[in-house]
């Protein structure tokens, strides 16, 4: 679908996403002759800076965040010159925001995008301001990033807010992990595949997991992060998004809704955690000071300055519901400062019937699908042994890595495909309001079990795969974490 011209509004312009992220997503699409001509690009910050300026930050922060995009020098320079800045305090009343109105009064004609990159306190504020300027057209998109709010309830105030101004047909709400393309890869997997939707429920998959390990910690983001923590940080978007779409039934077709209410389906299927049963169902973790890849790493609360009980671990025994995955836990699990960056989902099937090969001859088989980094999906399989000998069964891998079968191909950041979306109007990758409602729901109920009967989180030290909680949780139950070396 070709993309056409576009004003993309950049809120929160000199931001940390802004920089690390927008603006080297578009100039990959700039560079891969994405952005039309007529298009610009327009910062928007307190900051007091001006266009030149600003150019210059983008091009300064380019060779950290966009290493070696620009091997053609000249096309780089192209790329500033659609980049513009307009220093506007968003919290200012509506008469001082002239300078933006008249940066947008010569783009007849163009998609106008409002890309709020700010706090979510000034999400409502700057829709409305948008609103009583005129500024939001009934053809203007506003884009969300996450957080959307702590819990159910501030997150229907902002959308009801933001709501107000743009209808849910122009609210692009975010979660960058659905832009990933291994990501949306699981629905090609799953639905361009015959032979994998047959297995694929309870009559023989044994369990699922799904872990978002990273090697980071909270890298400046403390003040964020603590009245955060992992569930609201990583579970209630990116992780139940990734479960959704694991659990989800087929659509009908790719289409924005078709998909958004089978994922929708699931989340309402989300068994509630009620404070009875937190404890057997959920560990909650904090790193204290360890090792990281070989270098010190401090704890979390020495990162905060004051002892704090939020959770940089946490993981779940979730169920979903319904008739294909009763009895199957999804066990979910995400933490900072973990031993490797990975994001891996496993399917494990069941037990052969009848041992026919002797008790214990090989394992289970295992789909396993590789996130990030290392994209891929390996299945494991049981095989006889060469050799002469008797009949051994071994388990082995059918390894399908990306990097050896679609060698050469740069993988986009999930911010290109997320961006060029929302130019072409395609609202598939982006939560409808009623899915960000049920994870809050179903995230609300955790934490008041939490704050009921959650006590103080199991420490880890920094570099290990969580507290040891976590494994025995999956012990109890006769499992394992699927930890490769
Ligand atoms: C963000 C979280 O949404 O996702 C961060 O706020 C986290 O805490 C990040 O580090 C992880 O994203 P990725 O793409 O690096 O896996």
């Amino acid at each position: 679908i070709p993309v056409p011209p576009f004003d993309l509004v950049v809120f929160g312009a000199t931001g940390d996403l802004s920089l690390r992220k927008l603006f080297p997503s578009l100039l990959h699409r700039f560079l891969d002759g994405q952005i039309p001509a007529q298009s610009r690009l327009i910062g928007v910050a307190r900051s007091d800076m001006d266009t030149s300026a600003f150019r210059t930050l983008i091009h300064d922060s380019r060779e950290e965040f966009a290493p070696g995009a620009c091997v053609d020098h000249a096309k780089c320079e192209d790329f500033l010159r659609h980049v513009e800045y307009v220093k506007l305090d968003a919290t200012a009343p509506a008469e001082r925001w002239t300078p933006l109105k008249d940066a947008l009064t010569n783009g007849k004609g163009n998609v106008r995008i409002f890309y709020l990159s700010t706090a979510p306190s000034l999400f409502v504020p700057i829709a409305q301001k948008l609103g009583e300027t005129g500024l939001a057209t009934q053809e203007s998109r506003i884009v969300l990033e996450k957080p959307i709010g702590r819990d159910l309830a501030s997150s229907r105030a902002i959308n009801d807010g933001v709501g107000a101004v743009f209808d849910e047909q122009r609210t692009f709400r975010i979660d960058h992990y659905l832009g990933k393309e291994t990501v949306q890869n699981l629905l090609v997997l799953r639905f361009a595949n015959m032979l994998v939707e047959p297995v694929w429920s309870r009559e023989t998959i044994d369990h699922v997991q799904i872990t978002v390990a990273e090697e980071i910690g909270v890298e400046g983001r403390a003040d964020y992060y603590d009245k955060s923590g992992a569930l609201r940080d990583m579970v209630q978007n990116h992780i139940l998004q990734l479960l959704c779409l694991v659990a989800l039934e087929s659509p009908n077709s790719m289409d924005a809704d078709a998909i958004r209410t089978e994922k929708l389906k699931v989340l309402s299927a989300l068994k509630r955690i009620d404070a009875k049963a937190a404890p057997a169902k959920t560990v909650r973790g904090q790193y204290k000071a360890g090792l990281v890849s070989g270098s010190k790493a401090p704890g979390y609360s020495e990162e905060v300055g004051k002892p704090t009980r939020t959770e940089t671990f946490v993981a779940i025994k979730a169920e979903v519901d319904n008739w294909r995955w009763a009895g199957v836990p999804f066990y979910l699990r995400t933490g900072k400062r973990m031993g490797t960056r990975r994001s891996e989902i496993v399917i494990q099937f069941k037990d052969t019937p009848v041992p026919i090969f002797g008790a214990g001859a090989g394992s289970p088989n295992k789909l396993v699908l590789r996130l990030q980094p290392d994209e891929g999906v390996r299945l494991w399989l049981n095989m006889k042994e060469p050799g002469p000998g008797g009949l051994r069964v071994k388990t082995a891998p059918l390894d399908l890595s990306f990097a050896e079968e679609f060698g050469g191909v740069r993988y986009p950041d999930a911010y290109e495909r997320l961006l060029m979306d929302v130019v072409r109007g395609n609202l598939a990758l982006f939560m409808r309001r009623d899915e960000v409602d049920a994870a809050w729901k179903w995230a609300d109920a955790l934490l008041a079990a939490w704050d009921e009967n959650g006590g103080e989180p199991h420490l880890y030290a920094a570099g290990a795969n969580g507290p040891t909680q976590s494994a025995l949780m999956l012990d109890r139950d006769g499992r394992a974490w699927w930890d490769p070396e």
